[in-house]
């Protein structure tokens, strides 16, 4: 079943657990947290009390996006405060298939992620040893930008790598991800949509999550 995962970035923090709640009730699938050091990405987010927080919010699994350098270092700390799904960026960690051993030793989902201008086929040979691909729609580090519509061959290619090899790894696609493009995106292979303005910016965000929904139902 394809999943939506309204990204918490874009949320109010001053009423984040009402707007967790509504989003739950609403149908989302799952949560998705950005983590940003400042480093790898030019913005800063928050850590891992807040997911801890977010994680006693909701009953929904929580999917930790982590835009940091040196992950290894907080992974056993995120999954601590709640994560069940956790993303490495391919592009700052040369060590993937440690990383991703590490994250399932833990017991989470482990994910890879790839920026808009990083080919799908670098991932061949991690492929296996993932449950899921993380393609960004957007130069990470900002909610609230514009879909970059070349990274759709790339999920269509990603796509035909996995069932070429019938493996069992999702697709995940984040970055300027809403009502225009959600059913575009699905039809090529996405399976889990990460939403973030265009759920928590919305006038009503029920209302968003339930249209996003049916758009890939
Ligand atoms: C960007 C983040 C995204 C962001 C998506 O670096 O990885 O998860 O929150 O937000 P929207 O949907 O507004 O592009
Ligand atoms: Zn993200």
């Amino acid at each position: 079943m394809k999943k939506i995962c309204p990204s918490i970035l874009s949320a109010d923090f001053s009423k984040l657990l009402d707007e967790i709640k509504e989003v739950e009730s609403a149908g989302a699938d799952m949560i998705h947290c950005d983590i940003m050091d400042g480093h790898f990405v030019p913005n800063i987010s928050f850590g891992p009390s807040i997911v801890s927080t977010v994680n006693e919010i909701t009953e929904l699994p929580l999917d930790v996006h982590l835009m940091i350098d040196n992950p290894d270092k907080y992974i056993e700390e995120f999954r601590i405060a709640g994560a069940d799904y956790i993303s490495v960026h391919y592009e700052n960690n040369i060590h993937l298939h440690s990383l991703v051993t590490k994250i399932k030793e833990l017991g989470a989902k482990a994910g890879v992620v790839i920026n808009p201008s990083t080919p799908a086929n670098l991932l061949i040979d991690i492929l296996e040893y993932i449950d899921f691909v993380l393609i960004m729609s957007v130069n990470p580090g900002f909610g609230g930008q514009k879909f970059i519509p070349g990274v759709i061959p790339k999920i269509k290619q990603l796509k035909t790598l996995i069932m070429a090899r019938e493996l069992d790894c999702q697709i995940e696609i984040d970055g300027g991800i809403d009502a225009g493009n959600i059913k575009d995106v699905s039809d090529v292979g996405a399976d889990i949509f990460v939403c973030g303005a265009s759920i928590f910016k919305a006038e009503n965000i029920a209302q968003a999550v339930k249209d996003l929904k049916e758009l890939i139902s």
